[in-house]
């Protein structure tokens, strides 16, 4: 993959991954990138590097370019490795370039790499680096999602590096939402919302709050595809996201099955609330994976989970899915627990516990021994 101009003086140098498919398990079908971006001054910045075994590819896009050896300042948005994982290499190449991070990011990238004799320049909220005709000013977004996240802006060219937020995982050649296709883009950018950010939601409130004090253009992110011309679109949609919309008629009926039992009673329950007028998405764990269910689940008012009972517990999808759930910070939904049983028949209880423990409001489980009549 070539380097891709994203507009004057500002150049995509990232790396595309179209193998990965789990994302500390998030699973990602369609892969994702490593955005790196460079921007061509008197002063040449790289914004952000790749995840390590792609060096290679960065260092490439960016000779194609300029000379490597030639970046002047290193900006440091985010440590996860995914985002630093290049940087000791960028470093040996430019020992002397200052690396703009926040001081929690100059605390992850000590506690990951060996930074000795590296010219760490700690940044504030609105401080800012002179490049030449461009200038660079930081914005700290901290838990979005790590605690040392950060955003970079371009002001003359209205530019937000805004590195995890708002990205998306897809492996594509296009490297803008526009020549993939919106609607595309903007599933993915909700199923990687649900997985990764959501239980961030007063952190991008306020994120979004110092955002919007921003003329952006573009929205140029760690993952994925940029933004133009689709900038109020995603901005709106972290909005309702962040602050955990949901839709009243949405329903998702999740469950795990081992005789098609607890299969029926959730096709059974399916249908009496679409006759009540309720949009239905049923979710078998056999087939859906746990992190496109919560994407599916991220706006439904109504969540319903349903489970046998093996070995006096439910099956153990269904266990991870609740835990996963709890994690990401679902709450106040509308749910029912429900589930087939042999002899012992505790599922629906505890799932019940589990889905009370969100603070959703649940009706009475539903029980039935061997098969629904
Ligand atoms: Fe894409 Fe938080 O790393």
């Amino acid at each position: 993959m070539a380097a891709v101009k994203i507009s004057p003086n500002v150049y995509w140098v990232g790396a595309i991954d179209y193998d990965v498919r789990d994302f500390h398990g998030y699973r990602t079908p369609f892969g994702t990138t490593y955005n790196a971006y460079l921007v061509i001054d008197e002063k040449v910045t790289l914004i952000d590097t790749v995840r390590e075994k792609f060096s290679d590819q960065l260092f490439s896009n960016i000779a194609e370019v300029i000379a490597p050896e030639k970046i002047d300042f290193i900006v440091c948005n985010h440590v996860e490795p995914d985002h630093s994982g290049s940087l000791p290499e960028v470093l040996a190449r430019c020992p002397h370039a200052p690396v703009y991070c926040s001081p929690n990011g100059q605390k992850g990238l000590k506690a990951y790499y060996k930074t000795d004799g590296w010219n760490f320049q700690i940044v504030k909220s609105g401080d800012s680096i002179k490049m030449g005709q461009y200038s660079l000013s930081f914005l700290h977004t901290p838990m979005v999602h790590w605690p040392d996240s950060m955003a970079s802006y371009l002001p003359e060219q209205k530019i937000l590096f805004s590195n995890d937020a708002f990205g998306q995982h897809i492996a594509t050649p296009e490297r803008f939402a526009d020549e993939v296709g919106y609607d595309r883009v903007f599933d993915s950018a909700k199923d990687y919302y649900a997985n990764i950010v959501m239980p961030m939601g007063a952190s991008v409130v306020k994120a979004l709050a110092e955002a919007g004090k921003l003329d952006i253009s573009i929205i140029a992110p760690s993952h994925g595809v940029v933004w133009r011309g689709s900038v109020s679109g995603i901005l709106s949609r972290y909005d309702s996201w962040a602050q955990y919309k949901t839709r009243a008629k949405l329903a998702v009926i999740v469950f795990d099955t081992m005789w098609h039992s607890t299969e029926i009673l959730a096709e059974r329950q399916a249908q009496e609330l679409r006759d009540q007028g309720y949009e239905v998405k049923v979710m078998s764990l056999r087939q859906c994976h746990i992190s496109e269910v919560v994407a599916a689940a991220m706006e439904a008012a109504v969540i319903y989970v349903g489970s046998p009972t093996l070995n006096r517990g439910m099956m153990p999808q269904v266990a991870a899915l609740l835990h996963y759930m709890k994690g990401l910070g679902f709450k106040n939904r509308i749910g029912r627990a429900f589930g087939s049983y042999g002899w012992s028949g505790e599922s629906p209880a505890l799932i019940d516990e589990a889905l009370k423990d969100m603070e959703f409001e649940t009706s009475e489980p539903l029980k039935v021994q061997y098969k629904p009549v």
